[in-house]
């Protein structure tokens, strides 16, 4: 059985299919992405799969247990961190933690464990509203990790984050994912599903249309280019997909034209524009 079991799950909203018979499962320890632009679907994906919202068809379950029928049953196993989510800006990142070990009965020993987890041990006595995004972001992962829930749900965990801060967040999300935390994440940036997840599903307009790793994705969909240079200085980039483009291959070889030549791997951007007619951003 794997933590995360979907099995042709829907959600209607007033006739709009926001979620459209989705299947897929998640193993332990994976981080699995959700790769979608703006209103694909995703969020309405989390909050079903987390027991937030009735599917309007369909079942998953998450450990083993039915998120329509045993929802309860589901809470103990899994961590959240919404899209926006609220930290008590006045309490430093500590009390914000140790408050919520309270009103979950949970050793407050937990919450300075927690806080050196994410790298936060010498911020912990400092107020919430002297934290960088960054540094909130973390504390929000923390505080979803507090009652040791073997899946994770993270939305957009680096929306809105600078570049060099998201990278700190996906290496934090790595190291989560080795010690067996099994992680949902929807994402709409490409390179953050290509360097972290172990597989990707594409959703566009509430169905998955398709479900790969993100090597496999690039290189059954995308197609390959080549940049080649000329001797006189010009350069070309050829797909080589028709037979017009390797025939003046062809012709650069046989006249011993070409300087060098270089193949570029196709982006899983790319792959997303073929499968879907959209762009991810
Ligand atoms: N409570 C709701 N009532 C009506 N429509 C909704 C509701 N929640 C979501 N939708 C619609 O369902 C679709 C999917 O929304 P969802 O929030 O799941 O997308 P998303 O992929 O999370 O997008 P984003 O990247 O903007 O967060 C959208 O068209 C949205 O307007
Ligand atoms: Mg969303």
């Amino acid at each position: 059985m794997n933590p995360i079991e979907v099995e042709h799950l829907s959600r209607t909203f007033n006739g709009l299919k926001a979620v459209d018979d989705v299947s897929f499962s998640v193993r332990e320890g994976e981080v699995f992405g959700f790769l979608g632009p703006n209103g694909a679907g995703k969020t309405t994906t989390i909050n079903m799969l987390i027991g937030q919202l009735k599917p309007t068809s369909g079942r998953a379950c998450i450990m083993g247990w039915d998120i329509n029928a045993q929802k309860d049953k589901i809470k103990q196993h899994i961590g959240v961190v919404h899209e926006h989510q609220n930290l008590y800006e006045r309490m430093s990142g500590q009390e914000n933690l140790v408050f919520i070990t309270r009103l979950h009965g949970v050793n407050p020993r937990r919450a300075d464990q927690m806080l050196e987890r994410v790298g936060l041990g010498e911020h912990a006595k400092k107020r919430i509203q002297h934290y960088s995004n960054g540094m909130k972001q973390r504390l929000l992962i923390a505080r979803a990790l507090l009652h040791q829930p073997q899946v994770l749900f993270l939305d957009e965990p680096t929306r809105g984050l600078d570049p060099s801060v998201a990278v700190e967040i996906r290496k934090l999300v790595k190291e989560l994912a080795a010690t067996g935390v099994t992680i949902f994440l929807t994402t709409h940036y490409m390179d953050e599903a290509d360097q972290l997840c172990q597989r990707v599903a594409f959703i566009n307009q509430g169905r998955i249309e398709a479900l790969d790793t993100p090597e496999q994705l690039k290189v059954f969909h995308g197609s390959c280019t080549t940049v080649i240079t000329l001797k006189d200085g010009h350069k070309h980039n050829l797909s080589l997909d028709t037979a017009e483009e390797r025939q003046r291959l062809a012709d650069w070889l046989a006249e011993d034209s070409i300087l060098a030549m270089h193949s570029g791997e196709a982006t899983l951007e790319e792959v997303f524009l073929k499968l879907t007619g959209r762009s991810l951003l």
